[in-house]
């Protein structure tokens, strides 16, 4: 059996075996999809979206003092809604990658939700968790870039670290294709300063487990100066 998997019906191809093996050996794995119509609408639907102003400034949890969410992140959002069909792409792959998870790991993954990220000049979001141990809903965290000849001078990484002695295990290039995926409870991130609009689609794969806390979503971790 090979072990590329390919998706049927137009969706991205990936390697889930790889995938599966490096969230089960370091809880995160760096994909590339291979470069499909379905990316490059997705691409042109966040730049229009971002063109007629139709992103909002992002928040975190509950907290509502802007100019501190200001200091932690400053990317614009938009929530999917599925009214695309760029986007009714973007969720059937997600549907697709839950239940390979599901079968392969038994994460017990059950919903999906997912952003339109844009990153201005100036952009970036501190180091975080994007689940609390003990609220247990975000599960999987993954994000897609979307920005073609991404430059190393252009900054905006996605930095990744690790847990038990904040060393950075990876640091992450925002380029056209590039998927990547972590624990959602394990791995703290940052994303360093964009020098150019930089453009993603963020995810987060829940448990069912409504119950416990599920409007805590983001911790924020001591800071390193940027
Ligand atoms: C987030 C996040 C990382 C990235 O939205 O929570 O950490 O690389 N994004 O855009
Ligand atoms: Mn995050």
């Amino acid at each position: 059996m090979s072990l590329h998997t390919v998706i049927p019906s137009g969706l991205p191809a990936f390697d889930a075996a790889s995938l599966c093996a490096d969230l089960t050996r370091q809880g995160w794995s760096r994909q590339s999809l291979i470069d499909m119509p379905l990316l490059t609408a997705l691409r042109d639907e966040a730049a229009a979206l971002w063109q007629a102003d139709a992103l909002s400034r992002a928040g975190i949890g509950r907290a509502g003092d802007h100019e501190l969410v200001r200091e932690i992140r400053r990317d614009k959002t938009r929530w999917f809604d599925g009214q695309s069909p760029a986007q009714r792409g973007w969720l059937d792959f997600a549907e697709s990658l839950r239940l390979q998870l599901n079968q392969r790991l038994a994460l017990g993954l059950f919903a999906f939700e997912a952003h339109y990220a844009v990153y201005e000049p100036g952009g970036f979001y501190r180091k975080h968790l994007d689940s609390f141990r003990g609220a247990r809903n975000r599960i999987l965290s993954s994000v897609l870039y979307l920005n073609a000849g991404w430059q190393t001078a252009d900054g905006g990484l996605l930095r990744l670290y690790d847990e038990a002695d904040d060393s950075v295990i990876a640091d992450i290039v925002p380029e056209f294709g590039t998927f990547a995926v972590f624990l959602s409870e394990e791995i703290p991130h940052e994303v360093t300063p964009a020098l150019a609009p930089r453009f993603s689609i963020a995810g987060w794969h829940r448990c069912n487990d409504l119950g416990r806390a599920p409007a805590l979503q983001t911790k924020v971790l001591p800071l390193a100066p940027i």
